[in-house]
């Protein structure tokens, strides 16, 4: 997605050669616009995949997740990573471990939010190692729910994340696949943009 790409390479300061700071426009100040077309992309790539919700995790995911629920007309749910005292009825959990915070946490939906027999996109901001997105999975699968896909703003292609969902048989859309961040630069996979 090239105005994507535009902003990681305008925008974006490589911290190291494994991680990326967009805080400018996608885990801190969020562009609005920005992400209405990358909802607009998932949207494009997922729209006859009969999905039924959106879900994704807290907080990074929020936002591309939202903008998507409404290009799709379909409502979306957020796992937490923190218990909070309103989510007191039945609950669905995971456990996911962090590669960057070496710490594994519980994370959480509501039941009612997660159905049985929906199709299920999720949707999060970076795809690294697989933790969270396989998380994610499990929360979908334990719902008795199916997943749809994966829809991917920025993935971090020279760790094992995409490659570990597609050989579980995952569909897995990136709308930014970032092939290295050598040299403070980041380059993609693929120079063919849309
Ligand atoms: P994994 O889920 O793919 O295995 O990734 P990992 O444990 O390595 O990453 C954990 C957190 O770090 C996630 O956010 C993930 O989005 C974020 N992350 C991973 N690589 C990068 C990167 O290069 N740049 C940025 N900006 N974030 C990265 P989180 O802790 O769940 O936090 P948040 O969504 O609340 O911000």
């Amino acid at each position: 997605m090239k105005r994507l790409h535009d902003m990681i390479n305008q925008e974006g300061i490589v911290l190291s050669d494994q991680v990326l700071k967009v805080d400018a426009f996608l885990n801190h100040q969020v562009d609005p616009t920005l992400m209405w077309e990358i909802a607009y992309e998932f949207m494009d790539r997922f729209q006859d995949a009969g999905i039924t919700r959106i879900l994704t995790i807290e907080a990074g995911g929020i936002a591309p997740a939202m903008m998507t629920a409404l290009r799709l007309g379909v409502p979306m749910v957020y796992a937490r990573k923190t218990k909070s005292v309103t989510l007191n009825e039945g609950t669905i959990s995971a456990e996911v471990f962090s590669f960057t915070k070496q710490q594994t946490s519980t994370i959480t939906v509501a039941e009612k939010y997660l159905q049985p027999g929906e199709r299920v996109l999720i949707i999060d901001d970076f795809l690294a190692n697989g933790e969270a997105a396989f998380g994610l999975a499990r929360l979908v699968e334990q719902a008795g729910a199916e997943v749809a896909g994966f829809g991917i703003v920025i993935e971090k292609s020279f760790q094992p994340g995409r490659q570990k969902l597609i050989e579980a048989g995952f569909r897995v859309e990136s709308l930014a696949r970032v092939e290295s961040l050598k040299d403070g630069k980041a380059t993609f996979v693929d120079s063919v943009t849309v």
